[in-house]
């Protein structure tokens, strides 16, 4: 087999599992055993990493307040710390990356840069951090601001974190832990350095006072879409998730970020771009199709995925018709680029058709439904169409165990036969394992 393969991660959040679907056992995983058997899982299929999406506050978006959140358990909340279970995921697994979301707004960097280093020695080398500056109002409000700072102010303020963070992790030199019994020294205190670091928004003295890990710093995961978010992507990202609406958006988006990396002085190789993908599988083509159009009919599918929406981009859905098209282009402050991806405005559609079309959420950069062969057809044709480098799996609706063992027992073991995805790993960090191809 001569195609060129590609990644596969899991994108998924602390949240409940699918607590009241046909297939449902579950709805309270709060121990971690749960989403630990679906890493193992993913584990035996190849998958890069496991990836924990994160929020830091329960949506009053749709219709101004929490009930459609809290009622339907929708994927925003409740929503524990995904650190800890990322943890719990590392210790419990083997070679697979995990992978927490960690809010810039959130964390001072000195406390999110020692969490990483001890999470990525917990895990051997298997941390990764998807950073983001977080886009909703009532986050900002749990951490002391009336209002989310602007976007531009958001990423300047994450451009300056992150410098932060790199000189915390490489504030003790190589070779500083020297652990010499004979003039009984742990580390040499001449290779461990303040950093003094005076910014704008932030200052830190330094060092860190942990011991460097594995990784030195995590392997990093941005989902920037906006220029500027690119731009922050492209600079820092190993991985860049992204959606985009159709294999020729993809390419764009690809070409756009390997071209922006160049620019910031980086092989385009070592950026990979992942895409969100939400497959529907079945023994038959026909099955799938039913599958899929009973998601989309079923009672109040409409209503939850704008509820969704509303959370990401904190519009308020509610407000609209949802058999009219949008009357106006809608701007936010919060996820300006997955809302136009929701939005496509100027495509005349009803707002009912945009949710369909979304496949209740803003999960589907192609649609694959179908078979595991004819949906590896199109994952192949795709990949071979945008040039790479991956697809980052998730579910339309709440994950149940079903829903993986389709994916991992159905339709990686198809893909793997074809030479596509990896049947091992040859790395031990998720950093290596990413760059591997
Ligand atoms: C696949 C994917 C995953 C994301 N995960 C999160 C997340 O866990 N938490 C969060 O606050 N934002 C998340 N975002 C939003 C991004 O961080 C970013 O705000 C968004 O893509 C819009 O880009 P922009 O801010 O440059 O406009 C995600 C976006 C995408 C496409």
């Amino acid at each position: 087999m001569t195609a060129k393969p590609f990644h596969l991660g899991w994108f998924t959040n602390f949240t409940p599992d699918d607590w009241n679907g046909t297939f449902a056992n579950g709805g309270s995983p709060w121990n971690g055993k749960f989403y630990i058997d679906i890493a193992q899982q993913l584990e035996r299929a190849g998958f890069d990493f496991l990836m924990l999406e994160d929020k830091l506050s329960i949506s009053e978006a749709y219709g101004g307040t929490a009930e459609a959140y809290l009622k339907h358990a929708l994927g925003m909340v409740p929503k524990h710390d995904p650190a800890p279970l990322a943890t719990a995921i590392g210790i419990s697994t083997t070679h697979i990356g995990c992978v927490a979301t960690l809010s810039t707004l959130g964390y001072p960097p000195f406390l999110l840069a020692r969490m990483c280093t001890t999470i990525d020695h917990l895990s051997g080398g298997r941390f990764g951090w998807n950073v983001v500056t977080s886009a909703e109002d009532s986050a900002a409000q749990n951490f002391g601001l009336d209002r989310l700072p602007l976007r531009d102010t958001r990423y300047e303020m994450a451009e300056e974190y992150m410098d932060l963070c790199y000189q915390l992790w490489n504030s003790w030199e190589p070779g500083a832990v020297v652990m010499d019994r004979d003039t009984a020294t742990y580390a040499d205190f001449r290779k461990v350095h303040p950093i003094n670091f005076q910014g704008k928004y932030f200052k830190s003295r330094g060092p860190l006072n942990a011991v460097p890990s594995p990784q030195v710093k995590p392997t990093i995961l941005q989902a920037g879409g906006s220029p500027k978010g690119r731009s922050f992507a492209a600079k820092h990202a190993d991985a860049v998730i992204a959606v985009a609406n159709g294999a020729e958006a993809m390419k764009a988006f690809r070409d756009d970020i390997r071209a922006l990396a160049a620019g910031h002085g980086r092989n385009p190789d070592d950026v990979k771009v992942m895409f969100l993908v939400s497959p529907i599988l079945a023994d038959t083509k026909q099955e799938a199709r039913d599958k899929y159009t009973r998601m989309v009919e079923a009672p109040h599918f409409i209503e939850q995925s704008l509820a969704l929406i509303s959370a990401i981009t904190d519009i308020d859905f509610a407000r609209y018709d949802v058999d009219q098209p949008l009357p106006e282009r809608l701007l936010t402050n919060g996820e300006q680029t997955s809302l136009d991806m929701f939005q496509k405005w100027g495509s005349g559609k009803t707002l009912r058709q945009l949710v369909v079309d979304a496949s209740g959420g803003i999960a589907a950069s192609i649609d694959l439904i179908g078979t595991p062969e004819s949906v590896a057809d199109d994952m192949a044709a795709a990949m071979e169409f945008v040039g790479g480098d991956g697809f980052l799996i998730t579910t339309s609706s709440a994950i149940n165990r079903r829903y993986v063992v389709e994916v991992t027992e159905g339709l990686v073991p198809v893909l793997q036969r074809r030479g596509l995805t990896r049947t091992g790993y040859t790395h031990t960090t998720l950093r290596d394992n990413l760059l591997a191809y």
